[in-house]
């Protein structure tokens, strides 16, 4: 009975292309497949995650690094219309007049990019967070969406969720699919994990890559506007300016909790050793590690 309604919910807000499902209300079949000839330059900084990894946590730590009129408060501009999502254009912004460096945002697989990043080889950044979180990220992330228009059990979205039949289609071929890739790209992996343990050295890590080199006072500024408990109050980074439309914030927030290790509040002990075994099969073979637990769980 769920079954069925939680799959009609699904189908009426998500449109299945190439593999991956995205927001019916938001894009559109032919923006996906435009976004192959996407114009490219060398000087892009494209941030790129699977749903619920730390993407806009790394929207704001970009947008931070890139323009000192964030840094120092003088300029208000929420990071969505500092770094837009290629697939997701929902300002309608007309990419290619954008002064450069242009800061993009994606969700998308890597067969899904625009062609000429192979050529141009601008800068990406590839967050990903350890799946268990990343599920809970999504569960809660689910009940915020006002196009979903069911509830979903839990039982029932640990199952969507194995089998990719979610935003961003399958966590496990979007992290297989980059990080055996990435030598086609010019791509720096990072994890949600490691921005938890020391932000500075995040920061100065992406610093490095993208060759921004800002002195200690301007990295202390990054850090501390880049913190959940002060990202949760900018009202340019906490995504409260998104319409009800997209985000019902009565129900609750883009920042929600922000720890590594929430799965342990929702996964019974079977669902976590069935949720290792698929995780051993699906990604046993890649040489990249998770942190799961970091002990936090009265960090704010
Ligand atoms: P939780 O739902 O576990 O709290 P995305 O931006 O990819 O949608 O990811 C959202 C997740 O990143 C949410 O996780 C959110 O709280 C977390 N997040 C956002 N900013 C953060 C920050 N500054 N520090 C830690 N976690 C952050």
């Amino acid at each position: 009975m769920e079954q069925d309604t939680v799959d009609k919910a699904l189908d009426d807000a998500f449109f299945k292309h190439k593999g991956i499902y995205f927001e019916t209300s938001l894009t559109s079949l032919e923006a996906i497949d435009a976004i192959e000839d996407m114009e490219i330059r060398e000087s892009d900084v494209f941030l790129v995650t699977y749903p619920k990894s730390g993407t806009i946590w790394t929207q704001q730590i970009l947008s931070l690094i890139f323009n000192e009129g964030h840094r120092n408060g003088t300029e208000h501009i929420d990071n969505i219309n500092r770094m837009p999502w290629i697939e997701y254009n929902l300002n309608n912004m007309d990419f290619n007049i954008r002064p450069s460096p242009r800061l993009f945002t994606t969700h998308l697989p890597y067969y899904l990019m625009p062609r000429d990043l192979r050529s141009k080889m601008p800068k990406m950044i590839y967050v990903s967070r350890n799946p268990k979180d990343n599920l809970v990220s999504f569960y809660h992330f689910y009940k915020i969406k006002p196009d979903i228009k069911c509830t979903i059990s839990w039982e029932k979205f640990i199952e969507i969720f194995i089998s990719g039949k979610v935003l961003g289609g399958s966590w496990f071929d979007h992290l297989r699919g980059w990080y055996t890739h990435k030598e086609d790209f010019n791509i720096l992996f990072v994890t949600y994990e490691e921005m938890k343990q020391d932000l500075r050295s995040a920061v100065k890590k992406i610093c490095k890559f993208v060759d921004k080199n800002l002195d200690e006072k301007a990295i202390d500024t990054v850090v501390e506007r880049a913190t959940f408990k002060n990202m949760k109050e900018d009202p340019v980074a906490n995504y409260r300016f998104m319409s009800n439309d997209v985000l019902d914030h009565s129900k609750g927030e883009s920042l929600r909790k922000g720890i590594v290790g929430d799965w342990k509040n929702h996964m019974t002990v079977a669902q976590s050793e069935m949720f290792d075994k698929v995780y051993q099969e699906k990604m046993g073979d890649l040489p990249i590690k998770f942190l799961w637990d970091l002990n936090e769980e009265n960090a704010s």
